[in-house]
């Protein structure tokens, strides 16, 4: 990807050296994945661009899923949270950045990324009024709880349809990070619970389905491009019901062991 960061294009700088380093000693592993084992000449190019379009999609939502941790780690230090529970925030922040360059390496193995246009200046959660405690639960919630938990079977199902040894290897090491990642919302809540108001609960709730509705289309809008590039990225019918298994089982059902109770005709329209 290029140096050079534009204000209205996704765009990403590596630095290299020391930086590089230090990263590579908390995250190793990175160069034993098989780069350069791709035989692009083995694929279509409408197969391949589809590809290139998901990787491309997936390191921007890896560098804003760190983008959330990196506010969720700052709110949970506001409303005094456990101090290892930040730390896991925080060390969320450093998995979610190394999965960017796991992806950007993929993506460019693959040709390049497809633009993406967006100015990094709203890459964070929007600014919220709310007092610390309820502004860390928001971001639990929506980040962690919502967005992770359905990551979680997404992922899983790419995993086990890609037949490209790198694409594996990189979704291997993804997968492994997501689990925590997703529990990490729970953990919050098992702290912070007790210390919100009914109304806060009630207000969380509608937010947990206003986040499960932006990724509906995700198992519910007819797929651009059938089959998906599967060998190398993408879901199938099985991943998307997996996905709406997902809100259920990983989602409402949680979230309701904390007095977060979701509406259930508007969550039986979302997994319709
Ligand atoms: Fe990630
Ligand atoms: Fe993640």
């Amino acid at each position: 990807m290029s140096a050079e960061a534009s204000p209205d294009l996704f765009e990403l700088a590596w630095r290299g050296g020391a930086t590089e380093a230090r990263l590579h000693r908390r995250r190793p592993g990175i160069d034993e994945l098989p780069w350069g084992s791709i035989d692009l000449a083995a694929y279509d190019a409408a197969y391949l661009l589809e590809a290139r379009r998901v990787w491309s999609h997936g390191v921007f939502t890896e560098y804003a899923s760190a983008a959330a941790f990196s506010a969720l780690t700052t709110a949970m230090m506001e409303c005094g949270a456990p101090v290892d529970l930040v730390a896991a925030s925080g060390d969320i922040v450093v998995d979610e950045l190394f999965h960017v360059e796991l992806s950007s390496r993929l993506v460019m193995e693959l040709g390049g990324a497809i633009p993406i246009a967006f100015d990094l200046a709203n890459i964070a959660p929007a600014p919220s009024a709310a007092r610390p405690l309820l502004r860390a639960a928001e971001i639990a919630l929506v980040t962690s709880c919502v967005g992770e938990s359905l990551s979680v079977p997404a992922i899983a199902r790419s995993r086990m349809l890609a037949r490209e040894p790198l694409a594996r290897g990189v979704l291997d090491r993804l997968l492994v990070d997501e689990g925590p990642h997703a529990r990490l919302g729970f953990w919050f809540l098992g702290w912070a619970s007790a210390r919100l108001s009914d109304a806060e609960r009630a207000a969380l709730a509608t937010m947990a389905l206003d986040a499960i509705e932006v990724y509906a289309p995700l198992w519910q809008a007819p797929c651009d491009a059938c089959p998906a590039p599967t060998a190398i990225a993408g879901t199938d019918a099985i991943g998307k019901a997996d996905m709406r298994d997902a809100v259920i089982h990983l989602i409402a059902r949680p979230l309701a062991r904390f007095g977060i109770e979701l509406d259930g005709l508007r969550l039986a329209g979302l997994v319709a």
